[in-house]
């Protein structure tokens, strides 16, 4: 398989080559310096920028570090951008009325293992309501814009959250202590109907970006075996993945297959 070419563009801060150390086995990594000042930039002439490098060099993704900052692009300019502090839309949602999500994974604070960190809107509500939360993210780019936005927020400083890189079956199987967490949360990728919370344009590069998660049947199973209560979200109108949950807590468009396995 053809490695997928990132153009990292940065400032002289010292995050940039923590970044670069972390991509460098995953993609083919070019990587400058910003000629540019960041600063006050209007996204026309930030949008000039991305021109200017693709006429020249051909990329998959553009990931642009300045400051706070780091941002991702693909080569038709839609962009992913987290920002944990500013991003109210997504990272500061109300409860609803009997919210299904809080109710599937328990009223009283929880040590949580979110195996699908994503974008981790759902780990950033839960952190929000007292449980202890560790979401891991396996695709390198999300992973490096989960972390770089962790270390730059002051709102998640309060919070018990923590992210960590990798394929969660290899996490979950080489947890020491089995009793470790009290619920194992998981939303893989729906299917391509579904609507989405995302705005389109953000999905079409989020979806580009991690794929289908083709193999969350075989990915539950192995939570199964290690997890005593699993949660796994699904669209409302799609059935369980693979295995037939204890319960399940819905809303109109979503629902959350409970599986209390007595481990
Ligand atoms: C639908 S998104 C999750 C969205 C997330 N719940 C949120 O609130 O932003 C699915 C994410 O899980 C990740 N993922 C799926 N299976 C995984 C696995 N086995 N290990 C680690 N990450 C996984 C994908 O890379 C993708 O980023």
């Amino acid at each position: 398989m053809n490695q997928k070419t990132v153009y990292f563009l940065h400032d002289q801060g010292e995050a940039h080559s923590q970044i670069t150390e972390f991509l460098k086995p995953f993609y083919t990594l070019i990587d400058e310096d910003l000629s540019f000042s960041f600063e006050g930039l209007k996204t026309k002439e930030l949008y000039a920028q991305i021109d200017m490098r693709l006429e020249t060099t051909p990329f998959d993704f553009l990931l642009i570090q300045h400051d706070r900052q780091l941002e991702l692009f693909d080569s038709e300019k839609r962009r992913i951008r987290i920002d944990f502090d500013s991003d109210k839309l997504n990272y500061a949602r109300k409860v609803i009325a009997k919210d299904p999500f809080l109710r599937a994974i328990g009223q009283s604070r929880k040590r949580v293992l979110d195996v699908s960190a994503g974008l981790a809107i759902d780990s950033v509500f839960l952190s929000q309501h007292g449980h202890d939360v560790t979401a891991v993210e396996r695709n390198p780019l999300l992973f490096s814009l989960l972390n770089h936005a962790k270390q730059t927020s002051e709102n998640l400083k309060k919070r018990n959250i923590e992210f960590k890189f990798g394929d969660s079956s290899e996490f979950v199987k080489s947890l020491a202590s089995k009793g470790k967490f009290d619920c194992i949360y998981f939303d893989p990728m729906f299917p391509d109907k579904a609507k989405s919370a995302l705005p389109k344009q953000e999905m079409v590069l989020f979806r580009q970006l991690v794929g289908n998660d083709l193999d969350s049947e075989a990915v539950l199973e192995t939570l199964l075996k290690f997890g005593s209560r699993v949660v796994v979200k699904r669209p409302a109108y799609a059935g369980p993945i693979g295995f037939k949950p204890t319960n399940a807590f819905e809303s109109k468009l979503i629902r959350f297959d409970i599986y209390d396995n007595g481990l």
